[in-house]
């Protein structure tokens, strides 16, 4: 099965709960939550308090997205907040191996995102440790963003990549997904599509999520 993940950075932060629980009930596979720092990327979100908020009402997985500098001062942090699967940046990690032992060390399923131009190659020697590999098919930092075309080149690189090592990571995409990207996304070999301003500025978000959500899969 593919899966959506809607972005929470989207949502109508005046109504979270409500919100939330639009996800809940809708047909969508994961909570997308993007915490940014204003030093990795042009652009502060959130961090604890909306995660409280989240691990208290979501009841989907939480696919957290870290877009900050030094993620290591902050992995136990994250797991305490209940996320599922926690996602670095190949480009804010030195010592990239290290991070992901302890993100499985506190049993949460290990994530890398690359940005833009960040070549897939770079994953050779990491690939196999990871469950999923999140290609930024914009740059980092802003929801609304257009979806960047050579992401098709660099999935079908990575997807093939992945079934030489063996490796069970999956693939997401995170950038610009609506419904005329989805299925070709889908076809070059991803199986998580994240999905921000496509379904919280829609009219009506449920549908959409059912939509997107009936074209991948
Ligand atoms: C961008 C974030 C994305 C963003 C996606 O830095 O990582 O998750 O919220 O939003 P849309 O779908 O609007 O591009
Ligand atoms: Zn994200």
């Amino acid at each position: 099965m593919n899966l959506i993940a809607p972005s929470m950075l989207a949502c109508d932060f005046g109504n979270l709960k409500s919100e939330i629980d639009m996800v809940n009930k809708s047909n969508a596979d994961w909570f997308h939550i993007d915490v940014m720092d204003g030093v990795f990327v042009p652009n502060i979100s959130f961090g604890t308090p909306i995660m409280k908020v989240l691990k208290e009402y979501a009841k989907k997985t939480l696919d957290v997205h870290l877009m900050i500098v030094n993620p290591d001062k902050y992995l136990e942090n994250f797991a305490e907040l209940g996320a599922d699967i926690l996602t670095v940046h190949f480009e804010a990690c030195t010592h990239l191996h290290r991070t992901v032992q302890r993100i499985k060390d506190l049993n949460m399923k290990a994530g890398v995102a690359i940005n833009p131009h960040t070549p897939v190659s770079l994953l050779k020697s990491i690939i196999s440790e990871l469950d999923l590999v999140c290609v930024m098919s914009v740059n980092p930092g802003f929801g609304g963003q257009s979806f960047i075309e050579n992401t098709y080149d660099k999935v079908q690189e990575l997807k093939s990549m992945i079934n030489d090592s063996g490796s069970n990571a999956i693939i997401e995409i995170d950038g610009g997904v609506n419904s005329n990207n989805a299925k070709k996304l889908i076809d070059c070999g991803a199986t998580a599509l994240v999905a921000g301003s496509f379904v919280f500025k829609s009219s009506n978000p449920t549908q959409t999520i059912s939509e997107l959500s009936s074209i991948i899969n």
